[in-house]
Parts: structure tokens; C-alpha cells; sequence
């Protein structure tokens, strides 16, 4: 399963992804604990990378394509992966795909999860009051969807015409959301 994970800020994207590790056992690579991570560490891609999450942009294509290059390198990936957080413009998807295709290992699945902007931010909102993620106020959650909605949300779009894009209804519980995609998954792969 090489699976990525598409969804707007605060839609429930890494909250799946976990629950897919947990079912399937391959690696979650999440963009943005790798950035936070480094950020943490202070490195001075972390230390820049904060500037841009704590506006609620996105970091530049080209440190994001070397920084995921270089993860999906690694031996744990050779069966299978969850990307989430990535890619999150075109620019990226193509990256993406190139990479991908020099390992011989293209995308199996692209599950965008949908649910509705104010939702969302409800979320994000009720996560800052117990994790105090530094980009979860609420003017950089509204900046985050923004930028979703203009740069990321056309990368659905690219999966759709590669044929490999699911929609997943994201509202309910996590362990609702969770049993749509395993559905959605097992549709795909046959009977
Ligand atoms: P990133 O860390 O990827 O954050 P995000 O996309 O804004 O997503 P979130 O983590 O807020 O939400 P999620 O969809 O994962 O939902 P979650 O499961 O956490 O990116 C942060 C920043 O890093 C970006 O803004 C950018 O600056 C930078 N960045 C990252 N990748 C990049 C890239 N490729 N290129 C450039 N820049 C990049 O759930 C959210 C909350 O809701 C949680 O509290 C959860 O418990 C709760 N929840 C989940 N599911 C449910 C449910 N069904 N019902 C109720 N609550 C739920």
C-alpha cells in the first residue's frame, strides 16, 4: 500500500493515518510532524520551516521534495507508506510521482477526506486548548484553509485524473471515518 492522505487542515488526515498504521503496520510519514520535529531540534530548516507554519504557509517546494525524498529513500518504506501532509500543491504531486516512478513503486491510493471548513477549525480550535500547536490560533487555521483551498485542493483534481483519487465522508466519529476508508480500500483492491 503506498497511500497519501489529502484533506484540509483540521479534516482528520494524521488521526486516520494512525489508524491505518495500527491495521496495516507500514510507516506514517506526516510532513508536518517531520517539520515540527525539526523545528523542535532546532535546525535551520526547522527554525525557517516554523516561520512559514506559525503564518500558515507552505514551506517552499523545493525543501519540501528534498526533505521527503530523502524519507521515502529509507528502507522502511519499501512496502508501502502513508504520506500525510504531502503533496500539497502540484508541484509536489509531480515531484512525487516522478520519485515514484524512478523506484518502481507508484501510488496505489489518494483518499481525500472531506469535511466541512467551519468543522474543521471547530477542531483545530478544541485541539490548541489541550496541545498549544504554535499554528493552531485561529487566524493562522483560517490562513491554513486558505491556502488549502488555492494551492492544495487542486492536487485532488490530479489524483482524480490518474484514477486513483477516494472521497471520503469525514464527519462522525474517527472510528466512522476510519471504517469508510478501510471500506473504501477494500473496494478498490477487489473482491
Ligand atoms: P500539517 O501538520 O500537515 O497540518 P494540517 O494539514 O494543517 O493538518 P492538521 O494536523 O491540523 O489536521 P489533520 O487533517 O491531520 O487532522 P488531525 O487528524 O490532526 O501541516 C502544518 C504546516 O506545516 C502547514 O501549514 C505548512 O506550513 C507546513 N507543511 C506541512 N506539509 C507541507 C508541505 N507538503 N508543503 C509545504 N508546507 C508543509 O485532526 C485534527 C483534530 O481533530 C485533532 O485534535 C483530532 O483529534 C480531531 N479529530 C480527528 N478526527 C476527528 C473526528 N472524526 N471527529 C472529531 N474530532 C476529530
Amino acid at each position: 500500500m503506498r497511500i497519501v492522505m489529502l484533506g484540509a487542515p483540521g479534516s482528520g488526515k494524521g488521526t486516520q493515518a494512525e489508524l491505518l498504521v495500527r491495521e496495516f503496520g507500514m510507516p506514517h510519514i506526516s510532513s508536518g510532524d517531520l517539520l515540527r520535529a525539526a523545528a523542535k531540534a532546532g535546525t535551520e530548516l526547522g527554525l525557517k520551516a516554523r516561520e512559514y507554519m506559525d503564518r500558515g504557509e507552505l514551506i517552499p517546494d523545493d525543501v519540501m521534495i528534498h526533505l521527503i525524498g530523502e524519507r521515502l529513500g529509507q528502507d522502511d518504506t519499501r512496502n508501502g507508506f502513508i504520506l500525510d501532509g504531502y503533496p500539497r500543491d502540484l508541484v509536489q504531486a509531480r515531484a512525487l510521482d516522478d520519485l515514484l516512478g524512478r523506484l518502481g513503486a507508484p501510488l496505489n491510493d489518494a483518499l481525500q477526506i472531506d469535511v466541512d471548513a467551519e468543522q474543521a477549525i471547530a477542531r483545530i480550535m478544541r485541539r490548541a486548548e489541550k496541545e498549544h500547536r504554535s499554528d493552531d490560533r485561529e487566524e493562522v487555521a483560517r490562513n491554513r484553509m486558505q491556502v488549502y483551498e488555492e494551492q492544495t485542493a487542486p492536487v485532488v483534481d490530479y489524483y482524480a485524473d490518474r484514477g486513483i483519487l477516494t472521497r471520503i465522508l469525514g464527519t462522525g466519529s474517527a472510528e466512522e471515518v476510519f471504517q469508510r476508508i478501510k471500506g473504501a480500500l477494500q473496494a478498490r483492491s477487489g473482491p
